[in-house]
């Protein structure tokens, strides 16, 4: 399956994506909101094509932004959407139109802690636990279907570094996984 990656940072999961990739999925695209986006210099240097989609011309306009975003991914017959670190929220056009084909991964052990700053709420929470997710996107932010959770205990030395550092290496392991698994049970 053809796979597109939106980004808006560093790129580590896309790193893990790319380094893993098998017959299953295959990564086609990456496209970063972010102009410069750290992600993009890994696409290139693994000979991806890499493009900026910057948001802010778009003004208020979401779905513009990503009327342009989809014909970038169609014009490349892209067959699944992962998110990785993308940190635009998506309009329920875009959504829709990517339904069952669009893929997060998210810091926590969903339904905890959707949103922002997951480690410190774990923390406050007096969690024991905790971990990441990937999810197929659905129209609510960080809902869908679960297809996969990685786990981890949280040590009482721990802060919200440390568990951010830890988790990550959970996603890591985790998201090729999940992706494979479901371009593999696509039709
Ligand atoms: C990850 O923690 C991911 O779960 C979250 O944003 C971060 C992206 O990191 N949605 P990276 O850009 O993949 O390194």
């Amino acid at each position: 399956k053809r796979v597109a990656v939106l980004i808006s940072g560093r790129g580590s999961n896309l790193q893990a994506l790319l380094d893993a990739e098998q017959n299953a999925y295959e990564i086609a695209l990456v496209i970063s909101n972010v102009p410069n986006a750290g992600g993009l210099d890994r696409a290139r240097a693994a000979n991806i094509e890499a493009l900026e989609l910057d948001h802010k011309p778009f003004g208020k306009d979401r779905e513009a932004f990503e009327r342009d975003l989809n014909t970038l991914l169609t014009a490349r017959t892209i067959e699944i959407v992962a998110l990785a670190g993308f940190m635009r929220v998506l309009t329920p056009y875009f959504v829709r139109a990517w339904a069952g084909r669009l893929v997060n991964i998210h810091p926590s052990l969903l339904p905890k802690f959707p949103g922002i700053n997951t480690h410190a709420r774990a923390l406050e929470a007096g969690d024991i636990e905790h971990g990441c997710t990937v999810h197929l996107v659905v129209e609510e932010v960080d809902s869908g279907e679960v297809l996969g959770q990685a786990r981890m205990s949280i040590e009482p030395s721990d802060t919200a570094e440390t568990l951010a550092t830890r988790v990550l290496g959970l996603e890591h392991d985790l998201y090729p996984r999940c992706l494979a698994a479901l371009a593999s049970r696509m039709p």
